[in-house]
């Protein structure tokens, strides 16, 4: 009897592991599909669900449609979202030491944001928020940033007075105080009413954000600066991650890497398609500066640096600068 009994319970088991319903995952992230990140956290939908069919179903949120960047950090923690990608500018109410990457003309180029990203001490930074219950599952790129005003920016004065948007970063609100400017913290989702309104006069970011989200329409002058970086670190609730099947995990693992590589793949080749598509709609003049200007930028930006090496780290800094080979 006893055995009869506990080999209907093993069957019944079976029957519903059979049956279990997949594994729900949401991966919400606050820009436009076609972007690198857009397109990333497609392909990860494609190939999760195809390495684990009938395990998972990933359903992806882009546009700020589930959590805005005010929120979705929150949610992640909480358990309401499983898997984001913030800029790296976001982290500041988690760690200091990711506010490397928005240090001013740190980085010659995205390749040495890359370089820098994949070094021992850039790998660190992935578990760096560990206790706070973050995982960091990898970088992903978009690109360098570029700064756009209603009126045309050459030297850092011009950009005297102006208000411009930043994101919740502490070295990017010192970095537009370094020029005179006034910084306001502003969520991504509500910059283009910010600048159509005039709450703001500029902004800084990525062709492909200007682009997809059609700033440079309500954008008079974009001005070719480089002067820093938008990536973004993918990542997830560390106890739902580390409690998911050992199967699960490695199949989502090799899903996420692959989706990566994606996602960088199309920053790399789509960032100048998304320049010649601001520049070809007319709405706001691209302006290239000289070296001479650039280095004015440079040397006006450059003490923000040392307000934040003691949060972030002299070492950290000058292993970032090694990658500028
Ligand atoms: C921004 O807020 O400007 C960007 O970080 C948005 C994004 O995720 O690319």
């Amino acid at each position: 009897m006893k055995i009869k009994l506990l080999v209907a319970a093993a069957l019944m088991a079976v029957g519903l592991a059979a049956h279990a319903d997949p594994i729900v995952i949401k991966y919400s992230h606050v820009v436009a599909d076609v972007t690198p990140k857009g397109q990333a956290a497609l392909k990860f939908k494609e190939l999760a669900e195809k390495k684990l069919p009938g395990k998972v179903t990933v359903q992806v949120f882009p546009n700020s449609q589930l959590f805005g960047d005010g929120k979705e950090m929150e949610a992640l923690v909480l358990g309401d979202v499983q898997i984001i990608a913030p800029s790296l500018a976001k982290f500041g109410k988690y760690t200091k030491k990711l506010q490397i990457f928005d240090l001013p003309f740190l980085f010659n180029d995205i390749d040495a944001v890359a370089r820098f990203q994949a070094s021992a001490e850039g790998q660190a930074l992935l578990s760096s928020m560990d206790k706070k219950g973050i995982k960091g599952l990898g970088y992903l790129h978009n690109g360098m940033k570029q700064l756009s005003a209603n009126k045309p920016l050459g030297t850092p004065s011009d950009a005297k007075g102006l208000k411009f948007r930043i994101q919740p970063s502490d070295v990017l609100e010192a970095q537009f105080k370094a020029v005179g400017s006034n910084p306001q913290k502003i969520a991504f989702a509500e910059v283009y009413q910010a600048l159509q309104t005039g709450v703001v006069d500029g902004q800084e970011n990525t062709w492909s954000n200007i682009y997809s989200k059609k700033f440079h329409e309500v954008q008079t002058y974009i001005t070719e600066s480089n002067h820093g970086v938008v990536d973004y670190m993918v990542i997830s609730n560390a106890k739902w991650w580390d409690g998911l099947p050992a199967d699960v995990r490695k199949g989502l693992n090799e899903a996420m890497q692959e989706s990566i590589a994606h996602g960088n793949k199309v920053a790399m080749d789509e960032d100048s398609a998304f320049r010649a598509k601001v520049v070809a709609d007319k709405k706001a003049k691209v302006l290239l500066i000289s070296k001479d200007q650039l280095g004015q930028w440079r040397t006006a930006m450059q003490p923000v640096w040392k307000k934040f090496e003691d949060d972030i780290g002299k070492d950290l800094i000058a292993a970032a600068q090694k990658s500028n080979r």
